[in-house]
């Protein structure tokens, strides 16, 4: 019997990060989605095999972060990287022209980008599923401003918005900054923790300068601050001492950023899985004034998903199972959840049908209330009831 040595696992696994992180950083896209999946098959080891549920946990977020990357990875997005390769079919949108078109003259160029793109990415809000409220606040802080600015400065004071996405996580807040990014089809910048936390202390601060200097470069703009717990935690708390001065130094940058000449709509989105870490400064005032709660999927959300992953062969759904009986027993999941679900499921059922060609029976198959009861009964949910009653505390403001 092979004796599973979590150490040496934890070791590799670390190792196997470190390779992923300078990868990307180099720009090396396929390398780094090699040891990026070395590292997500590490950690789900790490996850079948540790018995200490706080630690269990933290691998389980770790597994959820390298997932998203990759996602990004697909999409052409290399968060470790200032530069940013054209997400597919990018070209089409035209997005870098008009993005180019929206540069505040009187601020001049100058300087390559290093957090921004022009570039938009293909994804829109008609790829979101469900958030009818948080699309709704969208439409009304972020792209109404900025299509009909004159009317906006008629009703509100400062151009633009600052919005915090708080949520379970897999729930869409990245993706709703992509594709709020899309819809704009303006200059946008992602900022992971790790784009800002350095082991040099000073580059952090001089690193938020660089990205508000960017900033101010466009008329139109988004700047999405990603896992902002881990970027701004409560100054009170032990993981506050790397994070101290860069809070400091983005609250500087923030005020005065949206009292700029009329006609320049800046839009500052921050997203967070534990609003009740960050310090307090940043959800007072006109800091992130604007607090939208993207939680779980409803019936519909979940209807729009099943969906959109039988949207390619529609027959998949001609077995003994429905739509509607998966959007019943995927209630409680988050979106990425649910989307993994799906796709094990459709694994189930190729590896039938493959069987099927092997034998010389050239049916294709269904996936089936089997394959559902399977995959649920192995399948760990990301998100806890306890974590959502968090949440609940932390909208009626008890934590
Ligand atoms: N509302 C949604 N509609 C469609 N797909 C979604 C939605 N939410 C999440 N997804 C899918 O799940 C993936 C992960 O979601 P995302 O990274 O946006 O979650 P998140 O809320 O930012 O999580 P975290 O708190 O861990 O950062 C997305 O890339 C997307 O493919
Ligand atoms: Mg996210």
């Amino acid at each position: 019997m092979t004796v599973f040595n979590f150490d040496i696992k934890r070791k590799s696994y670390e190792a196997a990060l470190k390779m992923t992180q300078s990868a990307l950083a180099a720009g090396n896209i396929e390398e780094g989605k090699y040891y990026l999946s070395s590292a997500s098959g590490l950690c789900a080891q790490l996850i079948a095999n540790c018995v200490v549920e706080p630690m269990k946990r933290r691998y389980e977020g770790e597994l959820h972060k390298l997932q998203s990357l990759s996602s990004s990875l697909e999409k052409g997005v290399n968060p470790f990287s200032g530069e940013r390769s054209a997400p597919k079919g990018v070209a089409e949108t035209g997005g870098a022209s008009r993005a180019g078109a929206g540069r505040a003259e009187a601020q001049g160029g100058g300087g390559e980008l290093q957090f921004f793109s022009e570039k938009a990415p293909t994804t829109t809000l008609n790829d979101v599923a469900g958030l009818a409220e948080v699309k709704k606040q969208i439409r009304l802080r972020v792209l109404a401003p900025l299509q009909n600015p004159e009317l906006y400065s008629k009703y509100m004071d400062d151009a633009g918005c600052r919005i915090l996405m708080y949520g379970p996580p897999g729930c869409g807040k990245s993706f709703v900054a992509e594709a709020i990014a899309g819809e704009l089809k303006c200059a946008y910048a992602i900022i992971n923790a790790s784009d800002l936390l350095d082991k040099y202390v000073g580059e952090g601060p001089k690193k938020v300068v660089q990205i508000f200097k960017e900033a101010e470069r466009f008329e139109k703009c988004l700047i999405f601050f990603d896992e902002l717990d881990s970027l701004f935690a409560s100054r009170e708390s032990d993981d506050s001492r790397h994070t101290k001065d860069i809070l400091t130094t983005f609250l500087t940058c923030l005020s005065g950023f949206h009292e700029e000449k009329s006609g320049c709509v800046r839009v500052i989105i921050g997203a967070t899985n534990r609003p009740w870490a960050l310090d307090t400064a940043l959800i007072r005032g006109k800091r992130f004034d604007t607090h939208i709660y993207v939680g779980l999927p409803d019936a519909e959300a979940r209807a729009f998903l099943v969906r959109k992953a039988f949207s390619k062969n529609a027959s998949l759904l001609g077995g003994d199972i429905g739509e509607e009986r998966m959007v019943d027993v995927l209630d409680g999941y988050s979106c990425a959840d649910i989307s993994t679900i799906l796709g094990k499921m459709k694994e189930k059922a190729f590896e039938r049908t493959l069987e099927n060609f092997e034998r010389g029976v050239g049916s294709e198959e269904p996936v089936t209330e089997r394959d559902l009861e399977e995959v649920m009964a192995s399948y760990r949910n990301s998100v806890t009831a306890e974590s959502l009653e968090l949440f609940k505390s932390f909208e009626n403001g008890e934590i």
